[in-house]
């Protein structure tokens, strides 16, 4: 029986989202500076996208370029932004191929032009396709994202346009920028850190969270399987007792 066989394709997460860790000191590992990892990792990207994608998922949100990330030496950022045109370039065939939708969250308009000419390009290309969205985290980070819809709201109170006594769970998370997206059920972190670096902390209230060794650049669609499947053996029980959960 193949790892993919082991999946219970009536209980798949419609959303996962992954936190690309490790490229840097895989390529050090290989005495390569540090862009021949990020270089790599657009396989991986390649990789678990057509996997998401032939699997069923619905949603695929990629962690890329946090708002921390920007403080890195001029040279990575540069190469990082670099790569990100040629790759969106390049890459749109796949989306095409697989019939996923291109989409991004974050503070886009911090982006060099023409990697958000070439964003923009990709997303409106690939609008009519719905087998999947791929969406991607670029120049993100979730208390940025908070705090602009914090920013939001209170102007939208100030004009008469919400009112304070409305505002609930519901409310905030239409002012999120993922908002007609439902919340990952699975997040995955490569690279063996235990932390979640600024994302989506609204939103993976109730994520199940898994953590894998692997560096991002050798990430494979069977790496993808596997952390399914163990999201499969989980019980989630949103607060309730596992009594209530197993009718
Ligand atoms: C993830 O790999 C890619 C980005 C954050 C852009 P890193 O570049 O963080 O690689 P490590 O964690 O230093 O190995
Ligand atoms: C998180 O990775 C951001 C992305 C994967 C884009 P980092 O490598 O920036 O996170 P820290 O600095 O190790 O927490
Ligand atoms: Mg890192």
């Amino acid at each position: 029986m193949s790892l993919k066989d082991k999946i219970d394709p009536d209980r798949l997460p419609a959303h996962i989202a992954i936190i690309m860790d490790g490229n840097g000191r895989w390529a050090r590992q290989r005495g390569k500076p540090r862009v021949f990892g990020h270089r790599h990792g657009v396989t991986s990207v390649r990789e678990t996208a057509e996997a998401a994608a032939e699997l069923g998922i619905n949603y695929l949100t990629l962690y890329a370029f946090s708002t921390e990330n920007w403080k890195r030496p001029r040279a990575e950022v540069t190469a990082l932004m670099k790569l990100l045109v040629q790759t969106i370039h390049k890459e749109t065939k796949t989306l095409h191929d697989n019939n996923i939708r291109l989409l991004a969250v974050g503070n886009l308009d911090n982006l060099p032009d023409i990697t958000h000419r070439e964003l923009m390009e990709a997303i409106k290309e690939t609008a009519h396709h719905d087998r999947m969205a791929m969406i991607l985290a670029l120049s993100y980070s979730s208390r940025w994202e908070i705090t602009r819809a914090m920013n939001q709201i209170a102007s939208d109170v100030k004009a008469g346009i919400v009112d304070p006594a409305q505002i609930n769970q519901e409310l905030i998370s239409s002012y999120m920028t993922t908002k007609d997206i439902p919340d990952p059920e699975l997040l995955i972190r490569t690279s063996g850190e235990y932390r979640i670096s600024n994302f989506l902390l609204w939103q993976i209230a109730y994520s199940e969270l898994y953590f894998t060794p692997k560096y991002w650049p050798e990430f494979r669609k069977e790496d993808l399987y596997e952390a399914i499947i163990d999201f499969q053996k989980r019980e989630r029980r949103f607060g309730k007792t596992s009594e209530q959960i197993v009718k």
